[in-house]
């Protein structure tokens, strides 16, 4: 099961839910891998340490496509390890954008999902993070995954992306992969206390949006859970937030009570 967290607007939770959902599907025993596309590379920051050995990136196994190699590495051979059991990563590379373009000029759109067929037989489960833009790269993910999930933060600017973002997500579905599945909408942030989530919320399930039924609180524990780099499962697992996502994993994988 590949699954890809997409929404074209930063800062509504992707990286964050990326690490934390992989990491709660590893916690139950599922051999999982997150797959990070962004150039910020925020979850491989967050599940790897500073020192950690020089390896190859997600860089790597693109650039392979496009130069000379007397042996091209398998894609599971760009998997590492992390601190966590059955937890794995490709990590990002900032120098992607330098190879973007000419992936593009040189119709390289279907080698990730090439890759992920192959990684999807070694992984239960991979979650793939994706930059803030519909990319090269955001759009190869749609490409070669099973569904996606697209984190909103629960303010009013929410709703306008979301329209453009499933329009662009219906297209991809039409013209490259009709197995892709719209999983859900993940409302982050969500303020139980304050009106307007609960709002915007009712109005995207009004309006029909698949507006996954748990939401996820917002909590200073994530950002805190970044910075000692440790996913909230292991870092703070009774907690609200942590419950939350667990919930929205559950819910997801059909588990929810
Ligand atoms: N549920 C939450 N509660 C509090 N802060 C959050 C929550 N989700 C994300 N954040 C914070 O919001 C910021 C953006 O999250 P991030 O996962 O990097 O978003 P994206 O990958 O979509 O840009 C980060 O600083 C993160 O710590
Ligand atoms: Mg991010």
């Amino acid at each position: 099961m590949i699954r890809v967290l997409f929404n074209k607007k930063g800062g509504v939770g992707k990286s964050s839910l990326t690490v934390n959902l992989a990491a709660i599907s590893a916690s139950k025993g599922l051999k999982t891998l997150v797959l990070d596309l962004d150039t910020q590379c925020n979850a491989s920051r967050y599940l790897q340490k500073e020192n950690a050995e020089k390896q190859d990136s997600i860089f790597e196994l693109f650039d392979q496509t496009i130069t000379f190699h007397l042996r091209k590495k398998p894609p599971v051979e760009y998997c590492q390890e992390t601190q966590y059991e059955n937890l794995y990563i490709i990590p990002g590379s900032p120098n992607l954008a330098d190879i973007e373009s000419e992936l593009d000029s040189r119709h390289k759109i279907y080698k990730l999902r090439e890759a992920l067929q192959k990684l999807s037989k070694e992984f239960d489960r991979i979650f793939i993070d994706t930059p803030p833009a519909l990319n090269f790269y955001s759009l190869s993910a749609l490409i070669g995954a099973d569904s996606v999930l697209i984190p909103i933060d629960c303010d009013d600017f929410a709703i306008q992306g979301l329209l453009s973002v499933q329009n662009q997500i219906a297209e991809i579905i039409e013209d490259h992969n009709e197995d892709l599945k719209i999983e859900g909408i993940i409302a982050n942030q969500y303020m139980t206390n304050a009106k307007l989530p609960g709002k915007i919320i009712d109005d995207l399930i009004e309006q029909d949006y698949p507006v996954i039924p748990k939401y996820i609180a917002q909590s200073v524990k994530m950002r805190e859970s970044h910075q000692v780099q440790k996913p909230l499962i292991h870092y703070a697992p009774k907690h609200k937030l942590t419950q939350s996502i667990v919930a929205v994993y559950e819910e997801i994988e059909g588990q929810a009570s």
